[in-house]
């Protein structure tokens, strides 16, 4: 039998979940996406490619396998819209499984820049685009600072933004060592194909999966070689968000990164 509350019965059931931290109200029921089957047509290059043998004599862990599988669905692509989709259909990463939506890139491919930064949070899996929640805010306001600006059509001013991490971690948790290597063989082919003239690596893991180290602190505002290309480290703009004393040097990192564009630096 249903059973009616009226409006303001409703009203205090609702007001009450919020006071106990609830933020989304979804379903009636929670589901576990862990154990949902996994009904996602595959891309053909994505099953070839698992078909053919990578074992060859010893016996891989499933996650060495995701490396060399990832290792070989990277080389086989030969644009961004490629590596979306093998990316779409690779299914070795479980952070996939507890995703809403494939958090792939945002911004002008063709721009001088190119934005590496950690991992999807709340918003970002909600949209599928990468930095549009708080920091992705304050982040389009540091570059617009040196005119650069995601949506401009302009190579010049453009920007073009992704993550090491396409997928929400659960509870915004830090990836894994396994999960950044099985991943990093995408997030390399995206640089090359995206060709960028400078990289900026916003944040620690950015670090850790182009540089192999983190120490973002240390390293911010201190040049590197990415793929043969200038990549500036600098302070996420979650850390600025909580340390706005940090901006100061950010700043600094900015106009680094603005001379180096205009071949001063
Ligand atoms: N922080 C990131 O590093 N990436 C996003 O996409 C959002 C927040």
């Amino acid at each position: 039998m249903e059973t009616q509350i009226d409006y303001w019965q409703a009203h205090a059931l609702l007001e009450w979940q919020v006071d106990l931290g609830v933020t989304e109200a979804i379903m009636d029921a929670p589901v576990n996406r862990y154990e949902l089957p996994d009904h996602a047509p595959k891309p053909a290059k994505v099953q070839a490619v698992k078909d053919a043998p990578v074992d060859q004599g010893s016996k891989l862990s499933r996650t060495e396998e995701g490396v060399e599988v990832a290792v070989q669905l990277a080389k086989s692509v030969v644009s961004l819209e490629g590596l979306r989709e093998v990316l779409a259909g690779f299914d070795y990463c479980d952070l996939k499984r507890g995703a809403r939506n494939l958090v792939f890139s945002d911004g002008n491919p063709k721009a001088r820049v190119m934005i590496v930064g950690e991992a999807p949070g709340r918003d970002e899996d909600i949209q599928g685009k990468p930095f549009v929640g708080r920091s992705g805010q304050l982040l389009d306001k540091m570059f617009a600072a040196i005119g650069l600006d995601r949506h401009s059509p302009d190579s010049e001013h453009a920007l073009y933004i992704t993550n090491p991490i396409p997928w929400r971690p659960p509870e915004n948790r830090d990836p894994t060592p396994a999960e950044i290597a099985m991943l990093k063989p995408f997030l390399i082919r995206h640089i090359e194909l995206a060709d960028p003239e400078v990289i900026v690596l916003m944040g620690n893991w950015a670090c850790t999966a182009l540089l192999g180290r983190a120490g973002i602190t240390r390293l911010r505002g201190n040049w590197q070689t990415v793929l043969g290309k200038p990549a500036m480290p600098m302070t996420h703009p979650a850390y600025l968000l909580r340390n706005p004393i940090a901006k100061r040097d950010a700043w600094a990192d900015l106009l680094d990164i603005q001379a180096r564009l205009k071949g001063a630096s």
